[in-house]
């Protein structure tokens, strides 16, 4: 195996329970880190870290809209592992379908809280941690092809994430200061739990349909691909990378195709 990249260091994963999460803290642990899973689905998050190793990872019951239990978490973290180095704030919501015109209020506020304010509170207490011990950090979010570009999920999901691209650029503009880096990646569509949840579909139906729309042809987006680009931007192979939000779209949001008939 090559080098591990992420040897020694502390990582917090928000929403690792699932997903992309979860690809991301086996990931991080094949690369020599330590792990804390933060997430509301206690059983499976639990289930996670025991099939990883209780030796690197931990499970820590964390509802990113409460900041009390982000803090807790930090807190607790930074006791058992002495420190902490990445935060990867990844928890997030897609709420519901309805367009404008049948627009829940309650929903959007949800995803808001869920997706914008949880990582302003997840980046806030991981920021302290760091600069309290004086750790070039590395804070990556979650975002999507949502963040770049209108129509591809619903209003209030989009919303959120233009929003989360605003908070990484406003948080690397201050805690570049402590040489902490604070960056994106924006996923296109991949089979997880809150994709195939929003429109009771198979994984394999999930697939189909983001192959369908792609750009990239050959290949089928996994949760892996995503864990790549965030453990390039946890480890100190993107130094001096900070402010991005990283495509994992094979240049979906930069193409327009329906001009490729015309000039092909
Ligand atoms: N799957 C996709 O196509 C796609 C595309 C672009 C962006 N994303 C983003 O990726 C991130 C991860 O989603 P995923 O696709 O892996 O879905 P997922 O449902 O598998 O994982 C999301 C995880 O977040 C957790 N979570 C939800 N609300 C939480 C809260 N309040 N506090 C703590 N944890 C909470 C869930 O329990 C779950 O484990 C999300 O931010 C999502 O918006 C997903």
């Amino acid at each position: 195996m090559s080098k591990p990249r992420l040897e020694g260091k502390v990582a917090i994963i928000t929403g690792a329970a699932s997903g992309i999460g979860e690809a991301t803290v086996r990931l991080f642990v094949e690369h020599g880190a330590f792990v804390v899973i933060a997430d509301v689905q206690d059983d499976l998050g639990n289930q996670v870290a025991a099939s990883i190793g209780l030796d690197k990872v931990s499970y820590r019951h964390c509802d990113v809209k409460d900041e009390k239990q982000i803090e807790e978490t930090v807190n607790y973290t930074v006791e058992k592992y002495g420190k902490l180095d990445i935060l990867f704030s990844n928890a997030g919501i897609l709420g519901s379908l309805p367009g404008i015109l049948e627009l829940d209020m309650d929903n959007f506020d949800n995803v808001m809280n869920t997706n914008v304010r949880g990582a302003a509170a997840a980046i806030k207490h991981a920021a302290r941690a760091m600069v309290a011990k004086n750790i070039r950090g590395s804070i990556i979010c979650t975002a999507s092809v949502s963040s770049l570009i209108g129509g591809t999920g619903p209003h209030a999901y989009t919303t959120s994430k233009h929003a989360l691209v605003g908070l990484v650029r406003a948080t690397c503009s201050e805690l570049g200061a402590y040489g902490i880096r604070v960056n994106c990646v924006s996923p296109f569509g991949v089979a997880t739990p809150l994709a195939c949840k929003a429109f009771n579909w198979e994984p394999s139906q999930v697939e189909a349909n983001s192959c369908a729309v792609s750009n990239l042809k050959g290949i089928v987006l996994k949760a892996k691909h995503i864990a790549e680009a965030v453990l390039f931007l946890a480890s100190d192979e993107s130094a001096y990378i900070s402010g991005q939000n990283l495509a994992v779209d094979g240049g979906v949001t930069v193409v327009n195709n329906s001009f490729s008939t015309f000039l092909h």
